[in-house]
């Protein structure tokens, strides 16, 4: 295993971070401490979840967090984890957000917080974000309410998810001039593969953008992607029967790009001239950017994530980047 920085902290995370949102959920308990045992056995120490992972199925609240939670407790590691999760989600109904029901005041964060710590039965989280933004509130009452944390001891550090570049780098000029903390790393959808935004039913996910590399090239910070693999996309396009017309499958509509078909054509050119598979392009092309990317891979299964982990071991140069960006 590879491990990686965030800057501006100690932490120490495997260079990649697995997925967290099918524990307890499409997968069972027993299934899921299978996978989280190999993550941990190929040396993997940070995992992705939420306190609403999966709250849009029946049965248990924070099924993620606690299969986590009993799974640390079982193994007797959680020293050796970077422990993380995301509260501060809007109100949902089913799996739709409910529009304008941002959770960000100090009450809501508190709350959030404090059902993570018993669910994952730790006393303290290393890396916590907030899973959404509301750009009503300003951004100094919500550092002020996570430094309020940091201080109790409750978090170690703590970062945003789906928050716009120009509101994280109001948020990094309040803490130059204040001198108060501020997000270390930042959580936005990313893959070489993009939807497109205006077909997504959920309009509260950020996705990278020119922006946003902007941003995370001068400043320097971590960026977490999730659906980092484009949920398969780009080896489905190649698995697939070629008479089979993946991309405008319900599963991959928001997908359906001429751009996204682009890139299916030159990964695959990629994949067979540097010998690697699709998926580990898909995954070398965000690690090979100017600064730390530490993909969450949403692997089901050990084949998945043994195949997503070897994708660390490849990086490519700025020509291979633009060929796959442009086609030049
Ligand atoms: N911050 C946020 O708002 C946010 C939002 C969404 C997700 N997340 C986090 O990100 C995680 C992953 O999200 P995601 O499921 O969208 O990620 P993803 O990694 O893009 O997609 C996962 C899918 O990719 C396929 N796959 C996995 N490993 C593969 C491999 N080695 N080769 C080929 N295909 C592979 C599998 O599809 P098949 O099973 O169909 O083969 C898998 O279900 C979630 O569990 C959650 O922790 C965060």
């Amino acid at each position: 295993m590879k491990y990686a920085t965030i800057k501006g902290t100690d932490l120490k995370p495997s260079a990649i971070c697995l997925g967290g949102g099918p524990l307890g959920a499409t997968l069972g308990q027993e299934e899921s401490f299978a996978l989280l045992d190999a993550f941990y056995e190929a040396g993997g120490n940070f995992i992705d979840t939420a306190k609403i992972y999966s709250d849009w199925r029946p049965g248990e609240r924070s099924v993620s967090e606690k299969t986590i939670g009993r799974w640390m407790k079982a193994r007797g590691n959680r020293n050796n984890l970077v422990v993380t999760t995301k509260g501060a989600h809007t109100e949902m109904q089913g799996n739709k957000i409910i529009r304008g029901s941002m959770r960000l005041s100090e009450k809501d964060i508190t709350y959030d917080l404090e059902s993570s710590l018993q669910s994952l039965q730790v006393n303290c989280i290393d890396l916590y974000w907030l899973h959404r933004d509301d750009e009503k509130r300003p951004v100094s009452e919500i550092l002020g309410t996570l430094d309020a944390h940091v201080k109790k001891g409750h978090i170690r550090y703590y970062g945003c998810s789906n928050w716009k570049p120009e509101r994280i780098l109001e948020a990094l000029a309040f803490s130059r001039v204040n001198g108060t903390g501020c997000f270390v790393a930042n959580q936005m959808m990313w893959s070489l593969a993009m939807p497109q935004k205006e077909l997504m039913e959920d309009y509260t996910l950020v996705l990278m953008d020119s922006g946003g590399l902007k941003m995370h090239t001068e400043t320097g910070m971590a960026a977490i992607p999730y659906s980092s693999q484009a949920k398969g996309l780009l080896t489905k396009m190649s698995d697939t029967d070629k008479g089979t017309d993946i991309l405008s499958s319900k599963a991959f509509k928001t997908y359906d790009t001429d751009l996204n078909r682009q890139k299916h054509g030159r990964a695959e050119k990629l994949s067979d001239e540097l010998g690697i598979s699709i998926n580990q392009i898909v995954l070398a092309y965000l690690i090979s950017h100017p600064f730390s990317v530490i993909p969450i891979a949403g692997c089901k299964n050990v084949i998945q994530m043994n195949e997503s982990i070897k994708a660390l071991e490849f990086r490519l140069d700025s020509s291979a980047i633009a060929y796959l960006e442009k086609g030049t």
